[in-house]
């Protein structure tokens, strides 16, 4: 046959391979070199934070310059710590590891607080984070400390933990898809101290949550209010949402990233297939924006004008990373890729002159209170910097 018979193959072909490779350098596209200078002047802008037991940064507004301190009881005072934690991780420099240090000991008092079910937030981004980095017996003591006080608030009944205290003349016993992520907590106590107990506990939170708080589509709800008679739901709302039928950007993260790491621990194939159909619904939503930062719910009617949520993509990225460790699935890594690739430009990441310990833009708090809405806030990113930790051992 005629070479010229081949020739529409061999083109053919020629083009799938150069629009595979495209499609993946896309994704994959490392920093350029001002993207990484941006970077590391942000990592010194959290070292030049002044070192102070009662003003834990949180976040921070760019129109006031003003920086919003929080005490060790606030939910985002473990952090910082731990962002440090990762800075020191990623780079080698033992300024951040000193500095880490110190803002972790100041969380330690915390793990009496039986106040708040945010215990896995403070303690273990912060301490959880330090063990990492050495073998220290007394932070392993302050993990097992705080996962009893935590365990306090678990229902068994209900068979949950209960979040919150306020608002109790409407809910009976709160729980949010947020409290996933404080279950880490309790699975690592019980391996460090033996006692199955706070597994046992973080078991019974993640299938009660399992089977109350999604909808057929796998998005969640944010609050479900449980009667503690019957132990069952009485109310299935939002309180950081849109509205109740909407779903709230971070909250769809709390349940990809909860039931991952819930399956590291256990290898149940129910929570895989959980975090799979929320990460599905998550990627593949009509309004998700092109360069894959989220809106901060989807369902908000102003969009494509709406704020975004860069801590939702991040805390999103990182999950997935850790997704496509157990499913080999390609979408999780090239989603991920894809945030990693958004955050890490001069669109997300704070210009130099920032004075303030933040590396991050465009995170959303608590939009239907008009709270921390489209700034930098500490959590976007703890959970940029463990994305990036993730995305280098891919
Ligand atoms: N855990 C509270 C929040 O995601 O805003």
């Amino acid at each position: 046959m005629n070479r010229i018979y081949y020739l529409p193959f061999i083109l053919g072909f020629t083009l799938l391979v150069t629009a595979c490779k495209l499609k993946n350098n896309v994704a994959k596209e490392p920093n350029n070199k001002e993207n990484t200078i941006l970077l590391s002047s942000r990592y010194n802008a959290l070292l030049e934070y002044p070192v102070d037991s009662l003003s834990f940064p949180r976040s921070m507004s760019l129109t006031t310059g003003k920086i919003r301190k929080v005490p060790s009881k606030d939910w985002c005072s473990g952090f910082f710590a731990g962002n440090l934690w990762q800075i020191y991780e990623l780079t080698g420099d033992v300024k951040f590891k000193e500095k880490a240090k110190q803002w972790t000991a100041f969380i330690e008092k915390e793990k009496f607080n039986n106040k708040t079910h945010d215990m896995g937030f403070k303690v273990f981004c912060s301490f959880g984070n330090g063990l990492k980095h050495e073998n220290n017996q007394h932070y392993k003591d302050v993990i097992v400390k705080s996962a009893q006080t935590l365990s306090t608030r678990f229902n068994k009944k209900v068979g949950a933990i209960r979040s919150w205290d306020f608002n109790k003349e409407v809910w009976d016993f709160p729980v949010i898809i947020d409290n996933m992520l404080n279950l880490e907590l309790l699975f690592e106590a019980s391996k460090i101290s033996g006692d199955a107990k706070y597994r046992d506990i973080a078991i019974q939170h993640a299938n009660t949550t399992l089977k109350n708080h999604f909808r057929p589509d796998a998005s969640c709800y944010h609050v479900v209010s449980y009667d503690t008679i019957t132990g069952k739901p009485k109310m299935k709302v939002t309180h950081q949402g849109y509205n109740d039928e909407s779903s709230w950007a971070r909250g769809q993260g709390w349940a990809i990233y909860g039931y991952t790491m819930c399956y590291r621990y256990t290898k149940d194939k129910a929570y895989l297939k959980q975090a799979e159909a929320t990460a599905n619904y998550f990627i593949n939503n009509k309004n998700m924006p092109d360069d894959g930062i989220v809106y901060w719910d989807f369902k908000d009617p102003t969009i494509p004008n709406a704020p975004r949520d860069s801590s939702a993509a991040a805390l999103v990225a990182s999950g997935l990373y850790e997704l496509y460790d157990y499913t080999k699935n390609d979408i999780y890594l090239n989603y991920a890729n894809k945030v990693m690739t958004s955050l890490s430009t001069k669109n997300y990441i704070l210009d130099k002159t920032v004075k303030g310990p933040f590396i991050l833009d465009h995170s959303t708090g608590h939009k239907p209170k008009n709270d921390e809405v489209d700034e930098p806030i500490v959590y976007g990113d703890y959970y940029y910097l463990e994305a990036l930790l993730r995305q280098k051992k891919k």
